[in-house]
């Protein structure tokens, strides 16, 4: 399927994604990216470029907390960028100091789903090494339930990803992202 662009769009600030693996953060991101003529980053991408190796290998060998620190200083390595669009991996929030930077970034822009809609989108997937375990759907469940308030906490604003495709949610993010910028600006901010 060929996604229809989004329009040109003007907006002022870096847009950070951040929601469950299976959200669409990436697909979602790219298209905003295109729109605004900001550069995407994905912190998941620049973990693999930094540490050299893939993600499952990184959690097989040196296991999730060492993860979580290369997922910081991948996240503090775009912190001092402007005009982006970030795809942030599913547990960016599980690090408590990463909500204070992600708000720092820009809009922070939670893409929601319930465990349904994810579990339809990633059920196959043998890339995600927190579903690599025997019932994955149970442990979908659990994570999401644990990160909601995280999720919450971090973000701005927020778009439910359940029912509609990736190009309506791109369409619904960005109009968020203009009136959040739009009102930070009337605010004097
Ligand atoms: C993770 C999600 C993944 C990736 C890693 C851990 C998580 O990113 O960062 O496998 O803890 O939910 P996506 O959200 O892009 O799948």
């Amino acid at each position: 399927m060929t996604a229809v662009p989004l329009p040109a769009t003007e907006v002022a600030g870096s847009i950070i994604l951040i929601g469950p693996m299976g959200a669409g953060k990436s697909a979602v991101g790219r298209a905003l990216a295109a729109a605004t003529r900001h550069r995407f980053a994905d912190t998941d991408r620049l973990v693999v470029q930094r540490a050299g190796r893939r993600i499952p290998d990184i959690f097989a060998e040196s296991g999730e907390a060492a993860f979580r620190t290369l997922e910081r200083a991948a996240l503090l390595e775009l912190h001092g960028w402007s005009r982006l669009v970030v795809a942030t991996g599913g547990g960016i929030v599980e690090t408590a100091a990463n909500l204070p930077t992600l708000r720092e970034m820009g809009c922070v822009i939670w893409l929601q789903a319930t465990v349904e809609a994810l579990w339809r989108r990633v059920c196959t997937d043998t890339n995600r090494p927190l579903l690599q375990v025997a019932d994955p759907r149970a442990a979908l469940r659990a994570t999401l339930e644990r990160r909601e308030p995280l999720y919450q906490a971090a973000a701005h604003v927020s778009v439910d990803t359940s029912e509609i495709g990736a190009h309506e949610v791109a369409q619904r993010a960005l109009m968020l992202a203009v009136e959040f910028f739009g009102s930070r600006s009337k605010m004097g901010a």
